[in-house]
């Protein structure tokens, strides 16, 4: 038997109270710096609490979030009700069941970075349902080395979490998107301007958290 729990069943209140704060800011500088046209049909993968779902759908955008904790995705689909034409799904990034060139932009915000061997799946999936010239735009943080508190965090939890605190670095995750044959467009790489965490570009120096816009080149 498994005896370990999904943070969010026991986390759903505190993560909208103490961690949403920052992804939102975050979800929503990466939101204005994609500059996407009115309309355009967005993906949020691992949507968690739907910051950066409901941030595309009060832009106007369509959007599909779509989380594998159930708990999540029942939460976003009530966040998204004021919203016709954008919707929360029970889906897996790996394994996504919707067509080729669906999508306009895909977004993920601290997801598939925590993938590990599923980093190539997930990025040639968003890859496939992204359109030709589309934007992914993945927000991840760097070393985990320089996040300890994330340790101590997560190891001291009785009864352990399932959430992995180990992640696909920076620079790794990078060149996964290079060869998953993302073309880097850093004209459009979101600029760091909050303080807590610090984001920066993946070539900036002890970055705290990173993000980068990849456009495909299908
Ligand atoms: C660290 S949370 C980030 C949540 C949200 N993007 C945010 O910024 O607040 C990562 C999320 O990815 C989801 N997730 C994990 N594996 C996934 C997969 N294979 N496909 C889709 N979502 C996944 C988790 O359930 C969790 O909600």
């Amino acid at each position: 038997m498994n005896d370990s729990v999904n943070v969010f069943d026991i986390s759903l209140p505190a993560t909208v109270q103490w961690v949403e704060p920052t992804t939102t800011i975050i979800a929503n500088e990466l939101l204005d710096e994609c500059a996407l046209p009115p309309g355009a049909r967005v993906l949020d993968v691992g949507t968690g609490t739907g910051p950066l779902a409901e941030g595309a759908a009060q832009r106007g955008y369509r959007v599909n979030a779509i989380d594998t904790a159930p708990i999540l995705t029942t939460y976003v689909t009530g966040r998204l009700a004021p919203f016709p034409g954008s919707t929360a799904e029970l889906m897996d990034v790996t394994a996504m069941t919707y067509p080729d060139d669906a999508f306009d932009a895909a977004f993920s915000v601290f997801t598939v970075m925590y993938l590990r061997d599923a980093v190539p799946a997930a990025l040639a999936e968003l890859r496939r349902v992204v359109r030709p010239g589309g934007t992914v735009a993945i927000v991840h943080w760097a070393q985990s080395s320089m996040s300890p508190i994330m340790r101590v965090l997560f190891e001291s939890a009785e009864p352990p979490l399932d959430v992995p605190v180990d992640y696909v670095d920076a620079h790794e995750l990078a060149a996964a998107v290079t060869r998953a044959g993302f073309l880097d467009d850093a004209s459009s790489c979101p600029r760091p301007t909050i303080s807590s965490p610090r984001r920066t570009t993946s070539s900036g120096s002890s970055p705290r958290s990173t993000s980068s816009c990849r456009r495909s080149v299908r």
